[in-house]
């Protein structure tokens, strides 16, 4: 008797191995992204592409946004610290992308005329970034 694999049944079988192992290997922030109410992170890629936040920051996945006058934004969402001293949650996250300079007096960062809903999209699609 022929015993054949399905190759897309062995690679699921693979990932479903490598997620436990990442399990056993302690892995722990490599779950779910922090939640955001309300807040989409496709709609907030979108948006930080339409305000061009890559003008400043290295953002992966967004076309064009190699800018280097802020940081990489490339861990956004494992970061313990906004802007160096800002605790990285979504409230925090989303009064900094609205006002920078309010949170980190004389941060270069400007305000950008974000509405809450704008930052509360951003603040998703941040959290994805790690
Ligand atoms: C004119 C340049 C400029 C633009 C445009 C800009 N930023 Fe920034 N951004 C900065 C700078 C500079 C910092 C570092 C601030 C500091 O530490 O004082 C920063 C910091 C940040 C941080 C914190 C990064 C970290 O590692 O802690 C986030 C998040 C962020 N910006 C998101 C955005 C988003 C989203 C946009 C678009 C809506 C944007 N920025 C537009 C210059 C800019």
């Amino acid at each position: 008797m022929l015993i054949t694999v399905r190759p897309s049944a062995a690679r699921g079988s693979a990932c479903v191995a490598l997620a436990f192992l990442a399990l056993l290997s302690g892995c722990a922030d490599e779950g779910e992204p922090v939640r955001v109410d309300g807040g989409d992170a496709a709609a907030g890629k979108r948006l930080v592409a339409h305000y061009q936040c890559g003008a400043c920051h290295a953002i992966p996945g967004i076309p064009g946004a190699t800018g280097d006058a802020g940081p990489a934004l490339d861990t956004m969402g494992r970061l313990s610290y906004i802007a160096g001293g800002i605790p990285n949650n979504p409230a925090q996250m989303i009064a900094f992308l609205r006002d920078p300079p309010a949170l980190k007096p004389g941060t270069s960062m400007p305000a950008l005329g974000l509405t809450e809903q704008e930052a509360r999209h951003m603040a998703a699609y941040l959290y994805t970034l790690r």
